[in-house]
Parts: structure tokens; C-alpha cells; sequence
């Protein structure tokens, strides 16, 4: 596999995590119990500065090179390709709603809440299984290596990641040590 595909593989696994984070808030409202909403809004942040601003870009560069040299899936690379635009704002949104009830701007109901989480986790997840399920096995078959020569050409930006990456942005060293201490239990 093309070392650009393992990277991005990591990023879904890294995205994962974090969607089970999210899923055990959700167990937790469903329960009557306090959740997080500070974690929850930093796993937003995060989906926001990363996934939908350096990772899908390059996703989106893979997809128009596979789009050009087959006739393959073309329904499926157009829908994800279509949900990389969208995508970005549903991430905002859902931040917006998490900091809106965090800042006493907003108020919801437990239900409204768990519903909004709910909702976000399973458009991630979607996306995120159509592509390790759907595309990425038929590109890393598809691809040649004069494709990823285009590929590589047209990805100028290697952004670290700022919290799976070796520096961790001060705002998710919270989450960090979250994700340090479950990987240890
Ligand atoms: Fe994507
Ligand atoms: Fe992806």
C-alpha cells in the first residue's frame, strides 16, 4: 500500500477512536449521567482542523486522479466527494451546538443533545466506512505508479496531525491523555 493510503488508514483509525469516544457520551446522557461536553467540543475541533482541512484535501486529490483513470465506483467517488464540501459544515454545526450549551447560549434538552451526537456520529462513520469499505480498496488495486506520481504532485501540504501527531496542540492535551490512558487499559 502507498505510503499516502497507510497515512490516511491512520487517520480513520485515529477518527474511530474518537467516534467511540463520542458513542460512550452518548451511553452517558442515555443514562441519566454528566457528559463532557468540553471533550466532545475539542473531538469537533479536531474533525474540523484536521479531517475536513487536511485530510479530506488530499482524499479529494486521490479521488479526481482515480476518477480519471477509471469508470469504476464513479457514483460512490462522486458522492464522497460531494460530502468532503458538506462535510465541513456539519462538523461546525455541531460545534457551534456543543459550545452554544457549554457557553449557556443555548439550551437542549438531554434528548436534543443525544440526538445531535447520535446524528454526527453516524454521518462520520458512514462516510468513513464507504471509504475503507468502498474506494480505498479498489484505488490501492487501481492505482499504478504514475498515479501516485500525480497524486504526490498535487498534495503541496503535509499538516501534522495536532493530536495523533508527535506535537500535540495545547487545546487537545486533555483529549491526549484521554486517548493515552484507554490505549493503556
Ligand atoms: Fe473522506
Ligand atoms: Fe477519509
Amino acid at each position: 500500500m502507498h505510503k499516502i493510503m497507510s497515512d490516511l488508514h491512520q487517520d480513520h483509525v485515529n477518527l474511530a477512536k474518537l467516534l467511540t469516544l463520542l458513542a460512550q457520551q452518548v451511553e452517558k446522557l442515555a443514562a441519566g449521567d454528566e457528559v463532557d461536553l468540553l471533550l466532545m467540543s475539542d473531538i469537533a475541533d479536531y474533525i474540523r482542523r484536521y479531517s475536513d482541512q487536511i485530510h479530506h484535501p488530499k482524499e479529494d486529490e486521490i479521488y479526481r486522479v482515480f476518477r480519471a483513470c477509471s469508470n469504476e465506483a464513479g457514483e460512490l467517488v462522486e458522492a464522497l466527494l460531494l460530502e468532503h464540501q458538506q462535510l465541513p459544515d456539519v462538523t461546525l454545526d455541531f460545534q457551534k451546538a456543543l459550545e452554544s450549551v457549554i457557553n449557556d447560549t443555548a439550551i437542549l434538552t438531554r434528548q436534543e443533545l443525544h440526538d445531535q451526537i447520535v446524528a454526527f456520529i453516524s454521518t462520520q462513520q458512514a462516510h468513513l466506512d464507504a471509504e475503507e469499505g468502498g474506494l480505498f480498496p479498489l484505488i490501492n488495486t487501481t492505482f499504478q505508479a504514475a498515479d501516485w506520481a500525480v497524486v504526490e504532485q498535487g498534495i503541496q501540504e503535509h499538516a501534522a496531525d495536532p493530536l495523533f501527531g508527535v506535537h500535540i496542540m495545547d487545546r487537545y492535551r486533555n483529549l491526549h491523555q484521554l486517548m493515552k490512558e484507554r490505549q493503556r487499559a
